[in-house]
């Protein structure tokens, strides 16, 4: 059995935990968080990526144990890394995570150690930031290490691709640190891409991420056109996808959050201008996603006839359905701009219990004005909301119709 390190027990390092456990690794999870860490060894669960009671049958197994320590990775022969790679407070990206783990786990390795980056970032931050800071770092310079990559695609609260059925796209630093990467992930997962070099590989996850934005920006463009003429976008995009060849449906929404699609084009129009190139189409897509609320908004001010004095109670703060995370959520600028223009703005999200310094408020508390659909999860009880609300402005499209209160946004 191989002993497995993961540096970052969040979204992507649980999701790895719980893979690799059902393939009789022996894992070592290192987290700089002792919150975390106490949770996690107590059997609860930080986040939807694994349920406390799989955690409880992991952590008594004796297969599995979680650390502040990052010595405890000297017994690890492969190490993923799956810190976050957030922007910076003036939006630029921000690798200060990554070379914190960097600087802290290669005293610790031993030679031979298969080191994989599994965070995002721009192409060239295996070759050129993360190896040589290891290297820099490493106990004795004699050791040898194989640098390899494989960005992350898991899909939190999505109950049918896993790491099993999800192609990894994997790379090294040269043929045989390729082999071994190949190898790894080819005991835990059914397809493995790998692409000649690591610039590749980082490069298709940034052109995978960038590729929704444009789209999910474009149809949400098309989507306030359509809204203005009486049109139903999702029938047009319905009636568009009838095609068999050369179109694939995106759906509008109140924009994207998280901490990948909305972060990271930003890692890549950085990286281009840094080289002298310009992404005019991604920084309009960008801009478009920061500005969606304004649509939204004007679309429910002039069904209200003004927003003004109006309770608005939104629903679904988390950035997409079925998780908890609020990370970039388009919740935050829809909150802002509504209590900006005069409204009087409460929320209301069954999985989220705290955000924007408040608690989530009950959806049955009071006949609201408005209310504003942002996100739907399996616990989001459509009826009372349907019952609670004078209008409800849609932007998800899973809100049945109910006489003329459904409106899309
Ligand atoms: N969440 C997703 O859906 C997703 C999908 C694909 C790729 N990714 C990428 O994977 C990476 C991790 O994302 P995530 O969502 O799992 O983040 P997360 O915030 O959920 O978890 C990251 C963990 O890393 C820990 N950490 C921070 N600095 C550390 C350090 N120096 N040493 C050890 N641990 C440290 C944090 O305490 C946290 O528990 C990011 O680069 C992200 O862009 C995320």
């Amino acid at each position: 059995m191989r002993v497995v390190g993961i540096v970052g027990l969040g979204y992507v390092g649980l999701s790895l935990v719980k893979s690799l456990f059902q393939r009789n690794f022996i894992i070592i999870g290192y987290d700089t968080d002792e919150n975390k860490v106490g949770k996690i060894s107590r059997g609860h669960s930080p986040n939807e990526t694994i349920e406390d009671s799989e955690l409880e049958l992991i952590n008594s197994s004796g297969r599995f144990y979680a650390t502040t320590e990052a010595k405890e990775l000297s017994k690890a022969e492969v190490v993923i890394v799956a810190v976050p790679t957030p922007l910076t407070a003036l939006g630029n990206p921000d690798l200060s995570l990554l070379s914190k783990a960097c600087v802290d786990i290669a005293p610790h390795l031993k030679s031979e150690t298969l080191l994989i980056n599994e965070s995002t970032s721009f192409p060239g931050t295996l070759r050129n930031f993360i190896a040589p800071l290891i290297k820099e770092h490493l106990a004795n310079g004699d050791l040898r290490i194989y640098f390899a990559c494989s960005p992350e695609r898991v899909n939190p609260g999505d109950s049918f691709y896993s790491h099993e059925n999800t192609p990894r796209v994997v790379s090294g630093l040269d043929k045989s640190t390729k082999e071994r990467v190949r190898d790894f992930y080819a005991e835990f997962v059914n397809h493995v891409f790998v692409a000649s070099t690591p610039e590749v590989a980082e490069m298709s996850k940034l052109l995978e991420n960038s590729f929704r934005l444009v789209n999910i920006s474009f149809i949400n463009e098309i989507s306030d056109y359509c809204i203005s003429q009486g049109i139903s976008v999702r029938e047009v995009i319905a009636a568009a996808s009838t095609k068999p060849f050369g179109f694939m449906s995106f759906f509008p929404g109140a924009g994207v959050g998280g901490h990948c699609i909305p972060v990271d084009p930003v890692y890549l129009i950085e990286n281009a201008k840094a080289q002298d190139c310009e992404l005019p189409l991604l920084n309009s897509a960008i801009k478009s996603n920061e500005a969606r609320h304004h649509s939204i908004i004007s679309h429910m001010g002039k069904e209200l006839d003004g927003v003004k004095g109006k309770s608005v109670l939104l629903v679904g703060v988390a950035y997409k359905s079925n998780v908890s995370d609020t990370r970039e959520t388009p919740a935050n600028r829809i909150f802002e701009g509504l209590k900006k223009a005069g409204a009087d703005v409460y929320w209301h999200d069954p999985l989220v219990s705290y955000w924007n310094e408040s608690q989530s408020t009950d959806l049955k508390s009071r006949k609201w004005d408005a209310a504003l659909v942002l996100t739907v999860h399996k616990e989001t009880d459509i009826s009372e909301l349907l019952s609670h609300s004078k209008v409800v402005f849609d932007s998800t499209g899973v809100i049945p119709k109910s006489g003329d209160k459904v409106k899309p946004v």
